[in-house]
């Protein structure tokens, strides 16, 4: 097998960024140093107290938690995560209780990491990318310290889902993102382009749950309240799978079909805030910033994901 690819995973626990999570530490591939929290689905303490537990059920209590930014740069927090993941970030189950949280350092820990292992760090994004913002300003040499930076996040030739052109993540904080994709580092961008391709059903999700592990016990109380919302919401029976596909991106890129191109982030139009605009017929003459995700295998991610969540044992 190749080299283990060493991931920081910047996330706001949240129902499919906890099946993402699972899906880095139950992969060979990579070796999870970290999580970074970020204020989105739920409020960051929340995010923050769901990390630490679903971190303690997958027997990795020991990984360091960095709590960071618990509003976007500069604007109100505007988001509606709760209605998809509940109020409490992990489907209305409780299960986080009100444990307290660590300190802030979140950008620090970034900055003192990726500065510790010149281009071994590869950043895996997963909510509203103000953290990585902050760091990468405080500290403008990361962008030419990391191995990539994955990013769940855009929507470049399908429509949005918080906005009828935007994704949620990137309209979380639309001005974190523009900074993101601008400050030289490679991104790479799993977007709804991909993630709508890809679909866990309630039969899928009973296969997962058949493995009665206390990683897919914890799978299978926190989906219903997500499957419930995209049923509602969406209409489907079942949900996209964003999060986990931008983890197996890390995994085994193979499964996706890319291509390089100019990519700009709406940041001063309400209508259209957050839109991720590809330039691919390079008409504004822009040297290509981002490696973007515009086809998926999508029975390889489904399978890649029952294989490794399923087989995932809590180390003793
Ligand atoms: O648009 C999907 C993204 O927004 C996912 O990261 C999900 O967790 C929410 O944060
Ligand atoms: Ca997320």
């Amino acid at each position: 097998m190749g080299d283990v690819r060493r991931v920081i995973i910047d996330t706001d626990p949240g129902i499919d960024d906890t099946m993402a999570v699972m899906l880095a530490l139950a992969s060979p591939e990579l070796r999870v140093e970290g999580l970074t929290i970020v204020r989105g689905n739920v409020g960051v303490e929340q995010c923050a107290r769901n990390a630490l537990t679903i971190l303690e059920i997958a027997g990795h209590a020991d990984l360091p938690v960095a709590v960071g930014a618990d509003k976007p740069l500069v604007r109100p927090y505007h988001g509606h995560g709760a209605t998809v993941h509940g109020q409490d970030g992990l489907g209305e189950t409780g299960l986080s209780g009100t444990r307290p949280v660590p300190d802030r350092r979140a950008v620090d820990f970034l900055i003192s990491r990726i500065s510790a292992a010149p281009g071994e760090l590869t950043i895996v994004a997963l909510g509203p990318l103000t953290n990585l913002a902050l760091a990468v300003t405080v500290e403008p040499r990361l962008a030419h310290g990391v191995r990539e930076v994955i990013v769940m996040g855009g929507a470049v030739a399908t429509r949005g889902n918080a906005t009828p052109v935007a994704e949620a993540n990137i309209n979380n904080d639309p001005e974190a993102a523009r900074i993101v994709f601008h400050a030289g580092w490679p991104v790479t961008l799993v977007g709804l382009d991909v993630t709508h391709k890809v679909t866990m059903t309630p039969a899928y999700l009973q296969r997962l749950a058949a493995a009665r592990t206390p990683v897919t016990d914890l799978l299978a109380k926190i989906t219903p309240f997500y499957l419930g919302a995209y049923q509602r919401m969406v209409g489907i029976d079942g949900f996209y799978v964003h999060d986990p596909t931008a983890v197996a991106a890390a995994i085994r890129p193979s499964l996706f079909e890319t291509r390089e191109v100019y990519v700009d982030v709406v940041t001063d139009n309400e209508r259209a805030l957050g839109q991720t605009i590809a330039d691919f017929r390079n008409q504004w003459k822009l040297a290509p910033n981002v490696r973007v995700c515009l086809n998926v295998d999508a029975q390889g991610i489904l399978d890649l994901y029952l294989d490794r969540v399923a087989g995932y044992r809590v180390p003793a």
